[in-house]
């Protein structure tokens, strides 16, 4: 967190802190109450609860060097989660206005906006959407998690889907699926498509434009025994929506000439396109066409959902970030 950060601005910084230990089962902060402070952890352990009608629920263990208590503060809501000394712990804690010290200082502000996304992004309960379709589906943002999943699907994939996807033949290399994964929410975000029985079935993401941050390239893909079922158009509506939160105004993507689906896909949201270099077709589409595809009340709700997590809760540089 403090990598980017001199010993002076952090001698400062550290200045606005107080010092606390917290003896081994004692709360350092408390679900429901208002948030007023962060705490950086310097030494020993801690877990991070959320209560649910089966108990405690363990969201995270923590060590020294984490930030907590951030969320709160940046998004004015209630504390979400209780945070516990697993052993005795010594925290340095912050009030509001060291928070804003605390983002001044080099490098944080981005790492802490990522923090927070990604917070944000597994703390959210799968959306259920396309209500009146044959098949109900539920989406959620992917997260750090999703990597094993991804890597499976990847490796199930038929030969065609994977051409069509990746315009070479075979399971991509590791790093390119690790990119996939290692995504930041605001210029690169990710709607993981789930089955009623919480199966993930398809992908859709959007990688913004860093010449032009109202630009994003967009790329989806669903699983070959539910391609043809309407899923990819409710991919396609459902990232138009986070698009369209993120600010971001017109999608492009790259398809392969005889990819008849994916081609049909963007039609319908009326793309525009053009044929770039041989057997591959570049299109552009409007994000508010795009919408157009997804029921008012779906693109409510994923819009309620995404706001926060393409925004990371307010503190994106949008467009400048790596
Ligand atoms: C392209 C892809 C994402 C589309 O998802 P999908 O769930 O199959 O799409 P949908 O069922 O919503 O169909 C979208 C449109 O494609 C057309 N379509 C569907 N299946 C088709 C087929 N076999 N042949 C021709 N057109 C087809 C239809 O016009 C359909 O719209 P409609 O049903 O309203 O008429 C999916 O097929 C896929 O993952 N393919 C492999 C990977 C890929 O091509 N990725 C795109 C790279 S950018």
């Amino acid at each position: 967190m403090f990598a980017d950060t001199t010993d002076h601005s952090l001698l400062n910084f550290e200045q606005r802190l107080v010092f606390r230990t917290v003896a081994r089962g004692e709360p350092l902060m408390s679900q429901g109450e208002a948030a007023d402070f962060f705490a950086i952890v310097l030494s020993g352990d801690a877990t991070a609860t959320r209560a649910s009608s089966d108990g405690p629920v363990v969201l995270a263990n923590l060590g020294a060097g984490d930030i907590v208590g951030e969320l709160g503060l940046l998004l004015g809501r209630l504390r979400a989660a209780t945070i516990t000394a697993a052993t005795d712990i010594e925290v340095l804690l912050g009030d509001e206005t060291a928070f804003s010290a605390l983002l001044d200082l080099a490098g944080v502000h981005e790492r802490i906006g990522l923090q927070v996304s990604r917070r944000l992004a597994e703390d959210t309960k799968a959306i259920p959407i396309g209500r009146g379709a044959k098949d109900l589906v539920q989406l959620r943002p992917l997260v750090p998690g999703d990597r094993e999943p991804i890597y499976a699907a990847a490796n199930a994939a038929s030969p065609q889907t994977l051409y069509r996807r990746f315009f070479t033949p075979g399971v991509p290399d590791k790093r390119v699926l690790d990119h996939l994964v290692d995504i930041d929410f605001v210029d690169h975000f990710a709607w993981v498509c789930l089955s009623e029985d919480a199966v993930g079935i398809g992908v859709a993401r959007y990688i913004r434009d860093r010449d032009d941050p109202s630009s994003a390239e967009c790329a989806f893909s669903v699983d070959d025994n539910w391609q043809g079922q309407g899923i990819g158009t409710l991919l396609l509506g459902s990232l138009a929506t986070a698009a369209l939160s993120a600010g971001i105004e017109t999608l492009t993507g790259s398809v392969l000439a005889e990819n008849a689906p994916m081609r049909a896909l963007f039609k319908k949201a009326g793309a525009r396109s053009r044929h770039s270099e041989p057997g591959v077709v570049e299109v552009e589409l409007s994000v508010d066409a795009a919408c157009e595809l997804i029921s008012v009340n779906d693109r409510l709700a994923l819009t309620a959902t995404v706001v926060d997590i393409v925004h990371a809760g307010g503190l994106a540089l949008t467009g400048q970030r790596q």
